[in-house]
């Protein structure tokens, strides 16, 4: 009993050492390429055991150091210094270290101004303090964190035809039953390699897009950005039914046909 209770003293007097009085949040965690700005917050996560805080960093890895990007410190003019000057062109930050209670230090890259793949690097904070009783200082930094990023397809190009034993695209798009061509598509398919581009077809006498059966060859994919890219093609023999069908690729859907948020059309009529 006694001894259990020693040991319940040790450990917190253990984990009172230890404690960590400053976090890194990035919201959202995963940031939507795009959609979501980047923001990152070192804040102090105990501010009772602090009497002060002298100055807050955010760092991030260039190569194989990490570097400030900006800081908030006690004493300085302004209390923001930039130290990553071609970020500072197009991010803000905003902090104070006024008291630990309000001590933080929040950096923001608007959507539109986030550059990816080059944003997502590893981040940490660093804070330098007093303890609350005075006698020490308090140096301290967080692990560092990973911000990940998904982003979503967009560009894909318009499907080419090709005669089957040909050696160029044809630009025409009516051919006689019984040709046999190909369909091919090249496109962003997103920040996951493993995605593919796919195909649906409505014929004319058909109310929508069905996935056709085909088995599409695609290209290795490529990285491009903060996306990748692949080709995809399919092998169609035109059949009477094919009057006049048009055809899709797609990247980015939720498996029903036309749900891509990549995607491009192509009529094919049959002739004579
Ligand atoms: C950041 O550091 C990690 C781990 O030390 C390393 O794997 C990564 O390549 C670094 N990132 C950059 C952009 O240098
Ligand atoms: C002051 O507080 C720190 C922890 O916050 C502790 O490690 C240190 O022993 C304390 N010093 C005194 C003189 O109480
Ligand atoms: C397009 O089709 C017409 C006949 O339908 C043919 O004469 C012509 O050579 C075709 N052009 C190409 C580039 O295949
Ligand atoms: C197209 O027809 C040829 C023979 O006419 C056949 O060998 C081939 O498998 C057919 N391809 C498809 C995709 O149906
Ligand atoms: C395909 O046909 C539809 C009409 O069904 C038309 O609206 C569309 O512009 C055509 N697309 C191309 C690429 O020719």
């Amino acid at each position: 009993m006694t001894f259990a209770f020693l040991c319940a003293i040790l450990l917190s007097v253990g984990l009172l050492a230890s404690a960590q009085n400053i976090q890194i949040q990035a919201l959202p965690p995963t940031v939507s390429y795009g959609e979501n700005d980047l923001v990152i917050v070192c804040s102090i996560t105990n501010p009772s055991q602090l009497n002060a805080v002298f100055f807050i960093q955010l760092q991030r890895n260039s190569s194989t150091t990490f570097e400030t990007v900006v800081s908030v410190a006690d004493g300085t003019t302004p209390p923001l210094q930039w130290k990553d000057t071609q970020l500072q062109g197009r991010a803000s930050a905003t902090g104070n270290v006024d008291s630990p209670n309000t001590a933080q230090l929040r950096l923001t890259i608007v959507k539109d101004r986030v550059m990816c793949p080059s944003d997502f690097k590893m981040y940490m904070c660093r804070m330098l303090g007093i303890s609350s009783n005075g006698s020490e200082t308090v140096t301290q930094e967080t692990s560092p964190i990973i911000i990940s990023y998904i982003a979503l397809p967009t560009v894909i190009e318009l499907p080419r035809v090709k005669i089957i034993g040909e050696n160029f695209d044809t630009p025409n798009r009516t051919f006689p039953v019984g040709t046999a061509f190909t369909l091919t598509c090249q496109g962003e398919i997103g920040s996951d390699q493993i995605n593919t581009i796919r195909w649906c077809a409505q014929r004319a006498n058909e109310m929508m897009f069905t996935g056709l059966p085909q088995t599409p060859i695609h290209s290795e994919a490529s990285p491009s950005g903060c996306q990748y890219t692949r080709s995809s093609t399919i092998t169609y023999n035109l059949t009477s039914q094919d009057t006049f069908t048009k055809f899709l690729c797609e990247s980015g859907d939720t498996g029903l046909c036309g749900t891509g948020t990549a995607i491009q059309y192509v009529n094919i009529s049959t002739s004579g």
